[in-house]
């Protein structure tokens, strides 16, 4: 037997039992030929003890032992003296007294020093995964996301939700990224594609009558990276049939809510019922579709205001059509020269051609627009966006686009900035009535702004022919402190009007049928009402978890580059193989 306890388990309760631990050497200090030592396993550490009069061969062990090497302990649980009890153990009452020694397996002097939570180069840590996950913080992250992916199970379950498993091995399936090829062997020329979603998959299954599927389901996206970004991660994939959009989001606001109580009982819901917003009003008040709730801060029309202003910044974009919206900084008046100009750059990085700034002091207006502002315009503004001496306020004049864009990025700078969010609020919110298409300047032409697979609102279908960016559809986000946490949306389940869609994407009659024969096909076999949504599982584990991004939630992540830096992939492959899938470099 290896081990009659884990290394997270001993209490007081214990002490006086005989017992046995095994697992890796956190660390160890000697202290007056006293060796004191620290024995860690998943569940824990334990403080273990060796005299050198008392056991004499269990003490040279131990003496010999060096980090993380694998040993067994077994000894005598004794209470630590009261003055040394340690309370941020777990264990830290008792202590081992380790009467005999088995060294396991010995190790290396590691690359990366387990005990300390050091900040590496992350390719360090994810060249030696294996020992990074070592660490409590890894270690919790992937408990806490195995708790999250279990409680939804038996939720769905609960409920009458099946889980299904869909092939990996499949055709395109657009999501709005590249997608990732695998060549056929057997059909020399043909190539399947990783699912980017099972979203086909899962309305199959709704005109197989499955009524309620999920799945814990991989989806590969041959994307640009980012933090919250991976060429594969994974969602809690639903669909349901019968349903309407707020069938849906119920269910999905009761399953993170009840979760949220379950797996993270110190995060607090913002608000509940969670508010819902139609995409258009989101995007004006918080100048994104998918905002941080956590502080208001929400951008405000002024235009009218300025409609007569000789401020040529204003007077210019008011001109073209556009707009002024501002926001304020509460206490920002008191920002130095170099802080309002770094704010200026962040404008400017996210598209603006500057900003325009008025600090409400006690001698009056200052800032970048304080002299070009009469005294009834700043009154106007001032009494809109509710300012107070010592607010500063910032403003926008562009095309109404670039206007939100911009001051809707310089939220999130001045949150983080001045500190507004606190991290144990989860801000949930649904966001509605999405456009249905967005249009491609570059390639000339529209593109499904969620999928192709969305039904537009039916009061819509006639503006296919006059005027599609109008068309709205029953697609829905959630969304949560800056990030969006899922998409769905009610399904296209008739031929006629998904054909219209495709074409109005641009696809020939022949690209339609190669394409997506087989979902038109099935719409002609009495394919139900349905509609579904994908919450991303790794965005919620990293808030959950407050983590920076979603590579410190996935065991085995890529790296900022797209590489499994510990098995060194992608890598190059055999000549032969290349030939058998009759494949040329060039
Ligand atoms: P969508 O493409 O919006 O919808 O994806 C749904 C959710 O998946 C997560 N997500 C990602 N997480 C990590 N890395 C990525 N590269 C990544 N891409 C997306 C996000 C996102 O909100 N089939 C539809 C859903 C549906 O209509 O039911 C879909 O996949 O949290
Ligand atoms: P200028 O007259 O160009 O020096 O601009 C006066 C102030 O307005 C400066 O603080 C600029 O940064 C700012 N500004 C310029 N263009 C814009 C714009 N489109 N929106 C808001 N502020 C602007």
């Amino acid at each position: 037997m290896y081990r009659t306890h884990t290394c997270g388990e001993l209490r007081a309760s214990h002490a006086g039992q005989t017992v046995t631990l095994s697992g890796w050497v956190h660390n160890f200090r000697t202290f007056g030929g006293v060796v004191f030592l620290v024995l860690r396993d998943r569940y824990g550490i334990t403080q273990i003890v060796t005299k050198p009069e008392a056991f004499a061969d269990a003490h040279k062990a131990i003496e010999s032992a060096r980090s993380e090497w694998v040993i067994q302990v077994e000894g005598l649980v004794k209470m630590r003296p009261a003055d040394q009890f340690n309370p941020k153990m777990a264990t830290g009452e008792i202590e081992l007294e380790a009467q005999k020694v088995t060294v396991l397996n010995q190790s290396k002097s590691t690359p990366i020093v387990v005990s300390r939570d050091e900040d590496e180069n992350e390719d360090i840590r994810l060249k030696y995964r294996y020992l990074d996950l070592r660490r409590e913080r890894m270690t919790r992250n992937l408990v806490l996301r195995h708790r999250v992916v279990k409680f939804m199970r038996d939720f769905m379950d609960e409920r009458g939700f099946i889980e299904v498993e869909t092939p990996i091995l499949f055709k395109a399936t657009p999501e709005g990224a590249r997608d990732y090829l695998v060549p056929s062997r057997i059909h020399p020329g043909h190539f399947y594609a990783l699912p980017q979603s099972p979203q086909q998959l899962k309305q199959l299954l709704m005109v197989a009558g499955q009524d309620r599927y999920f799945q814990i389901a991989r989806c590969f996206r041959d994307e640009d990276l980012r933090g919250d970004r991976q060429p594969e991660f994974t969602q809690l994939d639903l669909e349901m049939s019968f349903v309407q959009r707020d069938d849906v989001l119920a269910l999905v606001e009761r399953l993170y809510t009840e979760m949220l109580a379950a797996v993270a009982p110190h995060k607090k819901l913002f608000a509940s019922p969670w508010p819902k917003f139609s995409h258009h009003e989101v995007v004006e008040k918080y100048g994104t579709d998918k905002p941080d709730l956590r502080f208001g801060m929400e951008l405000v029309d002024v235009s009218d205001i300025f409609a007569k202003s000789e401020f040529k910044v204003f007077k210019s974009a008011l001109e073209a059509g556009g707009t002024v919206k501002c926001i304020v900084a509460a206490g920002g008046a008191e920002m130095t020269r170099k802080e309002v100009d770094a704010l200026t750059d962040a404008a400017k990085s996210l598209g603006a051609k500057g900003l325009a700034t008025l600090a409400a002091t006690a001698e009056g207006p200052k800032g970048t627009a304080a002299k070009f502002v009469t005294p009834e315009e700043l009154e106007a503004v001032q009494s809109r966006v509710g300012a107070k001496v010592g607010d500063l306020i910032l403003f926008a004049a562009d095309a109404r686009a670039v206007v939100n864009k911009v001051l809707g990025g310089l939220r999130v700078v001045l949150r983080d900035k001045l500190n507004l969010a606190d991290k144990d609020v989860m801000a949930f919110a649904w966001v509605v009535d999405f456009p249905m298409f967005a249009w491609n300047e570059e390639e000339q032409r529209w593109d499904a702004e969620h999928h192709p697979f969305t039904m537009p609102q039916l009061s819509d279908l006639d503006k296919f022919e006059t005027d599609p960016g109008s068309i709205l559809s029953d697609a829905y986000d959630m969304v949560c402190n800056g990030y969006e946490m899922a998409s769905g949306s009610i399904r296209i389940h008739r031929r006629d009007i998904q054909f219209k869609v495709f074409q109005l994407l641009g696809l020939k009659d022949e690209e339609i049928h190669s394409k997506f024969g087989h979902m038109l096909e099935a719409f002609e076999y009495g394919a139900p009402p349905h509609g579904g949504m994908a919450p991303g599982i790794d965005r919620l584990i990293m808030l959950l978890a407050d983590e920076p991004n979603i590579r410190e939630v996935i065991a085995f992540p890529k790296n900022q580059n797209g590489r499994d830096v510990m098995a060194d992939a992608p890598s190059t492959v055999e000549p032969k193989q290349l030939k058998e899938l009759h494949i040329k470099l060039e």
